[in-house]
């Protein structure tokens, strides 16, 4: 059955085959109607058969079972019948999706190639998830990526059983959500002048403006899709540095006594920006009044609020930022970050929301509630889980999905160290030194794509796959903890019709033996990083 990522377990019965017709039915208790409905479109469409509603007892059914955890689903296919049984709504979808893969890769088409010879396998499966964060990080601030390729790619999401889309929506290059009380936010931090065209050292720009950003209702639109294919949306809005953009829109919101920050446009360079936010009562002001238009969009429990890489060269160079420090009683800039993350840690949990942030937020102490984002390594995330805050593994060495696939010129613009197919396999999100109370902190895992150098969801098809069916597996399934034992040449040839499942859902992978011609970007600069990423 090749399933990918792998179940807990699958048994095909052969000779119990079920032939669906006009006249299969499809039925769900009003629980699971939710389920139904994104499976009745999915299988409808691809089929063109109706899949009407009927009487339980036969056909597609879909069944709860309080015993199973919310996730867990279990399959039974038998001639006349297909059984769904799921411990809630999202296990009833994740069953709904293998039920799918079970039909073969043209049940993954929007239009039915044909009307016959659709035939469930006879079988019995049980699946439960390993992780209940099972993430992948879009970046659209640095390339916007328009919204109807951000659905298409929940969709591949949710294909693969991965549950939380983290979208990166803010940063230096650019602003991509609408706030209605701030809207220079998006008349101004949506766009810039121009490009970097690869990396800075190739000193190449193109000369077109770029940008864009979701409305309001966009983004309930992405959230409300997300959430009928059992994804979550968690938004970033990334402070103090990473800003920018913000800046550029209410220059007010800048070092002013430092910098002229009236002449800052959209920043149109790669890297890490030194205009970063000022701390004062006035700018954490604004950034409630963002946050509390997000927290409507957004019902996620989590809010990502970056705190990476923020410079502080203008901290130190600014007497209102050391009147700042002197006043709270802080020992210095580090401690002014610190306090700022930690300010907007109460405020979310005031409001039953829980902040998450890269793993520099560690550094100056964290409310209890808050989470981990582990991505500079695994030494963030073991000091965070160790203090028992929760966190998600997604270490840049091992899971950045810009980084290049392989060695070798023909890669587009090569980033990072080079991960591949297969050790994207062999990633494990624990760390062997963890005892049991801090591994279990460990509540996920996430693939990060970062996109400076995918300006299209063409280039983010070419680096997240099919590296990102690998890191599904690892999310999901219950492979083996030591790397080395786990079964790779078992997993390529499952891939290898799970290639078709993503020929038919139209995505452009990077081919096994190398980049198509159209997917090389020759003579484009990257910043590839010598020698093996450090182990664990
Ligand atoms: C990051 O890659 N700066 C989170």
């Amino acid at each position: 059955m090749d399933l990918i990522p792998a179940p807990s377990s699958a048994v095909r019965r052969p000779g119990e085959d079920f032939p669906l017709d006009d006249a299969t039915t499809l039925t769900a208790p009003p629980a699971l109607a939710g389920a139904a409905h994104w499976l009745r479109a999915a299988l409808s469409a691809a089929t063109g058969l109706p899949f009407a509603p009927g009487a339980p007892g036969a056909g597609v059914e879909l069944v709860h079972d309080a015993a199973l955890a919310a996730e867990a689903y279990r399959i039974s296919v038998r001639p006349g019948r297909a059984v769904i049984t799921a411990g809630g709504p999202a296990g009833a979808l994740w069953g709904a999706q293998t039920l799918r893969r079970l039909l073969g890769p043209d049940a993954f088409r929007r239009a039915p190639l044909r009307r016959t010879g659709w035939v469930l396998p006879g079988a019995d499966i049980e699946d439960a998830p390993r992780f209940g964060w099972r993430g992948a990080l879009l970046d659209v601030a640095r390339h916007f990526l328009p919204k109807a390729d951000v659905l298409r790619f929940v969709d591949l999401l949710a294909v693969h059983k991965l549950n939380v889309l983290h979208l990166h929506l803010t940063d230096d290059q650019g602003w991509r959500v609408e706030i209605k009380r701030y809207p220079e936010l998006t008349a101004r931090g949506a766009w810039r002048e121009r490009s970097m065209v690869g990396y800075r050292s190739a000193g190449r720009r193109d000369d077109r403006p770029h940008g864009g950003f979701y409305t309001q209702d966009d983004l309930r639109e992405i959230v409300a899709y997300a959430a009928e294919r059992g994804v979550t949306v968690v938004p970033e809005i990334d402070l103090p540095g990473h800003t920018q953009a913000a800046v550029a829109a209410y220059p007010e919101l800048g070092n002013t006594d430092v910098v002229d920050t009236s002449a800052l446009g959209v920043w149109t360079d790669w890297g890490v920006s030194h205009n970063v936010l000022n701390a004062s009562e006035a700018t954490l002001r604004f950034f409630e009044g963002v946050l509390e238009e997000v927290l409507e969009l957004f019902p996620s429990e989590f809010v990502h609020l970056g705190g990476d890489e923020c410079p502080k060269e203008q901290w130190k160079d600014s007497a209102a930022a050391r009147t700042r420090i002197r006043e709270l009683g802080l020992a210095n800039e580090d401690e002014l970050q610190s306090w700022i993350i930690r300010h907007f840690d109460r405020w979310l949990a005031e409001r039953g929301r829980r902040l998450i942030g890269w793993d520099e937020i560690l550094e100056g102490g964290l409310a209890p509630g808050a989470a981990v984002s582990s991505w500079r390594g695994f030494g963030g995330g073991i000091a965070a889980a160790r203090a028992g805050h929760d966190v998600v593994m997604c270490p840049e060495q091992h899971v950045y999905l810009d980084h290049r696939q392989a060695d070798g010129p023909d890669e587009p613009i090569p980033v990072g160290f080079v991960r591949t197919l297969e050790d994207v396999y062999r990633f494990e999100p624990v760390p062997g030194e963890l005892d049991e109370a801090a591994a279990r902190r460990v509540i996920g895992t996430q693939a990060n794509l970062w996109s400076e150098f995918t300006d299209t969801a063409r280039d983010v098809d070419y680096r997240a796959f099919p590296r990102l069916a690998a890191f599904a597996e690892v999310a999901w399934s219950a492979l083996p903890a030591e790397p080395a034992e786990r079964d790779y040449p078992a997993f390529a040839r499952r891939l290898a019709a799970h290639l078709e499942v993503l020929d038919a859902l139209g995505v452009e992978y990077r081919p096994a033996d190398g980049p198509h011609p159209w997917q090389r970007r020759p003579g484009v600069v990257g910043r590839p990083i010598e020698g093996p990423p450090p182990v664990r």
